[in-house]
């Protein structure tokens, strides 16, 4: 008898032999880009934390698309930066909101029709102290309101679909949100547009650059009593179910790679469509390492991807969305 008997190794010799019995793919359609839109013309600045990613004008936007478009990629997720904050969030849910606007442009395109786009839906762009609801303050003492918020992110959500979204995506994690933004898009004719809710976004420190690209950050406290502790995998299955029987339609699942587990259980426990976001931070650690000469960029790009693909994420939203197309060919 041959020792071994079993070698693992005959279906690895050669790259055509791997190709053939890979069980995971990456392909292009599945990826979407973030975008971070501001006011102006001509705008197209950089991110400081986030090399490669901008801030970008409706026009520049428009190009960005353009090349996301032509890359093939699945979507767009579109985030404000409004030229003025209020604590009611106006520029969220105003009929001439910049991402509304953004929105009616890109509509207008031809050439970005094999784009989704979806709308962020949130507050926390919009509002003076960067939170992602109403807060009522009581001297040093602070609280988000949860009701309140819900009624001007479910604005919010209808004022997005009007402008063109074709998905809204709620990332602000109030109770009760996912129900009262289907309420509010059936009530503007807007049945047929999806909700991709957050449904699993935990409270990380991979958010950091975000805030810098998005001009989000909170002014005074943070984000616990809203977004989920990082160690609790059972509530962030209790989060999706709630989710769903308020009529979500699709789950997006947040942070990715320091969450793995928790895609992966949400994988075998629900079928609706679910995506991952490989978060600011996860992009930008490992451009840290790439800028050093740490990391080779496209074989560990690529691996960051497939793992969370390989962990039960159908569509991965992503800063390295170009970059990885391009690799894909
Ligand atoms: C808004 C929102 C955040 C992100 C997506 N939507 C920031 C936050 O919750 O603080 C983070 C995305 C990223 O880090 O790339 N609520």
């Amino acid at each position: 008898m041959n020792f071994p008997a079993t070698r693992l190794r005959r279906l690895r010799r050669t790259e055509a032999m791997r190709s053939v019995v890979r069980e995971t793919h990456l392909h292009p359609g599945a990826l979407i880009y973030p975008l971070f839109i501001c006011p102006g013309e001509g705008i197209r600045k950089e991110i400081g934390s986030m090399p490669g990613v901008f801030n970008l004008s409706i026009d520049e936007a428009i190009k960005e698309a353009e090349a996301c478009a032509s890359l093939g990629l699945g979507g767009l997720l579109l985030f404000g930066l409004p030229a003025q904050k209020d604590e009611e969030a106006t520029g969220a849910w105003a009929e001439d909101g910049i991402v509304q606007q953004a929105l009616r442009t890109i509509k207008q395109n031809k050439a970005l029709d094999s784009l989704v786009a979806i709308a962020d839906v949130c507050l926390c762009e919009y509002t003076p102290h960067g939170h992602c609801g109403v807060v009522k303050r009581d001297g040093d003492h602070y609280e988000i309101q949860n009701d309140s918020s819900v009624v001007l992110i479910a604005k919010t959500a209808a004022s997005l679909a009007q402008a063109g979204a074709d998905i809204v995506a709620p990332s602000d994690m109030m109770d009760g949100r996912v129900e009262a933004i289907r309420n509010a898009l059936d009530a503007g004719g807007h049945e047929q547009i999806p909700i991709m809710s957050y449904a699993s976004k935990f409270a990380s420190a991979f958010y950091g650059p975000f805030r810098e690209a998005a001009d989000s950050a909170p002014q005074f406290g943070d984000r616990r009593s809203y977004q989920m502790d990082g160690a609790n995998l059972r509530e962030a299955m209790r989060e999706i179910d709630q989710d769903i029987a308020e009529g979500a339609d699709m789950l997006l699942m947040k942070p990715a790679m320091p969450y793995l587990d928790v895609i992966r259980a949400a994988r075998e426990r629900y079928d609706l469509p679910m995506g991952a976001y490989q978060v600011s931070g996860e992009y930008s650690m490992l451009h840290a390492a790439f800028a050093r000469g740490w990391l080779e960029p496209e074989r560990t790009m690529m691996e960051s991807l497939l793992s969370i693909r390989r962990a039960g994420a159908d569509f991965i939203v992503t800063y390295f969305a170009k970059e990885a197309a391009k690799v894909l060919g």
